[in-house]
């Protein structure tokens, strides 16, 4: 991917003062390929970014204290702090309206928070917003891309707002379209694409300039099981080449696979914080799944079974599942099972199994995620 000869050209090509315009076709009518040149600006971008990176130790964003209330009285952060480590994925994780999109839009300099402080790779994201936007990579909740330009024109344009020159922001286009399988769908208007698409074309503009660090709010909501699986694909093979990617979901699946350090946000605040593991040990023990025939017996299915857990059932109205953490493994579903059916109490399925993330949001907030 490097030239070294090439890269050295370009430096000493704007060390006289010749603008990106100038060097590019200086160097494609000396028969350069304008795909190494993508490459090289990108890489020289990036070789001015690094110093300021370097600078901020293991943490590339850090979080103090904010807090953001909208209007006068709706807090949607309150008083959150936390680290994402630089090279990782690092998960937030909760529920419709628990601040997500609220705490990303701060952190990519959108929103200005009331309260604390928050520093993306060494830049305070008030003081310094404007730099801050050349480095970062946002692909917000909602598509932000434009409705009557074609994909290749949207990641064209994108290219044009980071200052690329244009045989380099084409080039990129290209590329991106062929990586994100948009390639035979590029010169048609957005207006055409499915949902699925128009979150991959967003991702896509959103690497346009190779981000350090990805802000990703919800990046897989709304596509179905394969467009999910090829999402996560792309996102592991970013942080294999050094991308930091700050993710939100209501997926704790999505949680559980991507993301090295989760944090669970609920109401605006933050509840808990670990690995995936870290988090499900808090449950403690195993988790006691079952699925009452009857509707109408499930509350005092889970009366009766109460006894036998280290801590109080849950039980879900909509799919009858009475869910309980409890100690003693296989022996305790005999006497669960017993205890039913001296009561009469016919059961679908009973299984023990091992705590979800969905299990340690119950416990943590009394309700279920997802
Ligand atoms: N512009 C706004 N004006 C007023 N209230 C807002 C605004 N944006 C968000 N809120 C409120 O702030 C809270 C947090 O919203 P936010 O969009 O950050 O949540 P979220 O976690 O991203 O939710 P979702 O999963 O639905 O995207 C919610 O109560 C929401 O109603
Ligand atoms: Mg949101």
């Amino acid at each position: 991917m490097y030239n070294h000869p090439l890269i050295s050209y370009v430096e000493e090509a704007q060390g006289i003062g010749m603008t990106s315009r100038q060097i590019i076709d200086a160097l494609v009518s000396a028969g350069w390929h304008t795909h190494d040149l993508t490459n090289i600006f990108l890489d020289h971008i990036e070789s001015y970014r690094k110093p300021v990176i370097a600078e901020f130790g293991e943490n590339i964003v850090t979080v103090r204290g904010i807090s953001k209330i909208y209007g006068k009285t709706i807090r949607a952060l309150d008083d959150v702090s936390l680290d994402v480590k630089r090279g990782s994925v690092t998960a937030l994780l909760g529920p419709n309206g628990a601040g997500k999109t609220t705490l990303v839009r701060i952190l990519a300099t959108l929103l200005t928070p009331e309260h604390g402080v928050a520093h993306v790779a060494g830049f305070n994201v008030v003081d310094d917003a404007q730099k801050l936007r050349s480095i970062i990579g946002l692909a917000g909740q909602y598509a932000a891309v434009d409705e009557t330009l074609t994909g290749y024109e949207n990641l064209e344009m994108v290219g044009r707002l980071y200052h690329l020159p244009a045989p380099v922001a084409r080039q990129r286009a290209e590329e991106l379209l062929h990586q994100f399988n948009l390639g035979d769908a590029k010169d048609r208007i957005l207006k055409t694409y499915s949902g699925g698409m128009r979150r991959r074309l967003d991702l896509a503009a959103s690497l346009v300039i190779r981000p350090r660090i990805l802000f990703l709010d919800e990046p897989t909501t709304g596509l179905d099981p394969r467009g999910r699986f090829a999402l996560w694909h792309v996102i592991r093979e970013l942080v294999k080449d050094g991308t930091t990617v700050l993710l939100t979901t209501q997926y704790l699946e999505e949680a559980d696979q991507l993301a090295h350090d989760i944090f669970v946000i609920d109401h605006g605040r933050i509840i808990a914080q670990g690995t995936a593991d870290e988090l499900k040990k808090q449950v403690g023990g195993d988790v006691l799944e079952l699925h009452v025939t009857n509707h109408n017996f499930v509350n005092e299915a889970a009366n009766l079974v109460a006894k036998f857990g280290i801590e109080l059932p849950h039980t879900n109205e909509d799919t009858d599942i009475v869910t309980m953490p409890v100690n003693g493994g296989a022996s305790v579903l005999v006497e669960v099972v017993r205890e039913l059916d001296n009561a009469d109490i016919k059961i679908n399925d009973i299984v023990l199994r091992r705590p979800s993330l969905n299990d340690v949001f119950m416990k943590l907030t009394g309700h279920s995620a997802e």
